[in-house]
């Protein structure tokens, strides 16, 4: 099958010819229908999250199950499903907690010595991204990586539920349970950010206000449910914050991963407010913040991963919210391309010049 692979960091993704197996036990074969591009993979192949080479990037898929291994009970041929990396083992203390986005064992893969998932020609290893790999015709996953869907969702949004969509909605309802009438920031208007802000639409928050440095994108987050707009690359969006939320925002969202933008976003929170951090900043960069910031008028950080999802009980959740209305995805795709496509869809998004891309498969 056809594949885009990570050969080495900062080089552009090589399509290839690689073999997949046949589902083990617990394992699922899909025809990959849609994979989102998520800026995660561009953080993977710019070296700034632990995934060596060789690699199949691409983490935000939709496809159709082809084959199911030995003692898989939730699947059939032809089910639509979702691919999410929060494989969860329901035994280790996360999953038991409630927590499975947490699981202690999502990325353990097949068992020690057992042929890998995918392989080059030869049969070398070749490594999958989050026991997924949707850069890539077909994919073998772990049944718990995987939730069924209704088969009127269109597959080439339903991707985007994979992560983006996942997370950013996620981290406004689950992570920090987001009252209603809160004043709210979104730093970064990706499909991560863009997101987010609909989660605070969702929830009926008050002022929703949508920071950028691509102007483009104000009207897209005006459509989503931003009240407000800030331009950073337009003088301090610290400042601007400050004054339309008469000192600092109740809950901010950074969705970028920068380390002045970390800051800005501290710094972009009122008192007894709190800052969610989603983007991901890479792993050697360390951010610099005022502890007695965070104590004199107790602010809050938090992490947010993958939306805190339980991803089986919010995804089917989130495709009645688009299929209802809700939920705006068919706004949020900037392009739909071919797999030949990826190097310049990532190109694209290092420019800031998309929302959301999506690979279609035929
Ligand atoms: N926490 C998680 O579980 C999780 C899951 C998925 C993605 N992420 C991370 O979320 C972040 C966003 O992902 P995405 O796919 O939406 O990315 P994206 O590239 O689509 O969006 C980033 C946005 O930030 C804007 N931007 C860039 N620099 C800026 C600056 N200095 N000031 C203001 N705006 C700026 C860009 O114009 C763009 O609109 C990434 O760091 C990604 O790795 C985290
Ligand atoms: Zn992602
Ligand atoms: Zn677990």
């Amino acid at each position: 099958m056809k594949a885009a692979v990570m050969r080495e960091y900062n080089a552009p993704l090589e399509l290839e010819e690689i073999a997949i197996d046949d589902p083990g036990p617990g394992e699922v074969l899909l025809k990959t229908a849609a994979s989102g591009i998520c800026h995660s993979d561009l953080t993977v192949l710019e070296g700034g999250l632990p995934v060596p080479p060789p690699c199949v990037l691409g983490h935000e898929p939709a496809g159709v199950v082809e084959a199911v291994g030995e003692g898989v009970t939730d699947f059939t041929p032809g089910d639509h499903v979702i691919g999410c990396i929060t494989a969860w083992c329901g035994v280790c203390k996360f999953c038991t907690a409630g927590r499975p986005y947490l699981c202690l064992t999502q990325f353990a893969g097949r068992p020690e010595g057992a042929k890998p998932r995918l392989t080059v020609a030869g049969g070398d290893p070749m490594g999958q991204f989050a026991n997924l790999s949707s850069f890539a015709e077909k994919m073998l996953c772990p049944e718990r990586s995987l939730v069924k869907i209704r088969d009127d969702m269109p597959l080439d949004r339903a991707c985007l539920i994979g992560c983006g969509v996942t997370t950013g909605i996620g981290a406004a309802l689950n992570t920090v349970n987001l009252p209603a009438g809160a004043s709210v920031v979104i730093v970064g208007c990706g499909g991560v950010g863009l997101s987010a802000l609909q989660g605070a639409r969702i929830r009926g928050a008050g002022k929703i206000i949508a920071v950028d440095n691509h102007a483009w994108k104000f009207d897209l987050a005006r459509k989503l449910g931003a009240t407000d707009c800030i331009d950073a690359s337009d003088g301090d969006p610290v400042a601007a914050v400050h004054e339309l939320t008469g000192g600092g925002a109740d809950f901010v969202f950074e969705c970028i991963g920068l380390v002045p933008t970390v800051q800005q976003s501290v710094a972009m929170t009122g008192r007894g407010g709190t800052t969610v951090l989603v983007g991901v900043v890479p792993v050697q960069k360390v951010v610099e913040i005022s502890a007695a910031d965070l104590v004199l008028q107790e602010k809050n950080i938090t992490g947010s991963y993958m939306g805190s999802n339980r991803f089986r009980f919010d995804m089917p959740k989130y495709i009645d919210f688009y299929l209802d209305g809700r939920l705006r995805l068919d706004e949020m795709i900037s392009s739909r391309i071919p797999l030949e496509e990826v190097n310049d869809a990532l190109d694209r998004m290092r420019k800031g010049e998309a929302a959301r891309q999506v690979i279609v498969f035929e």
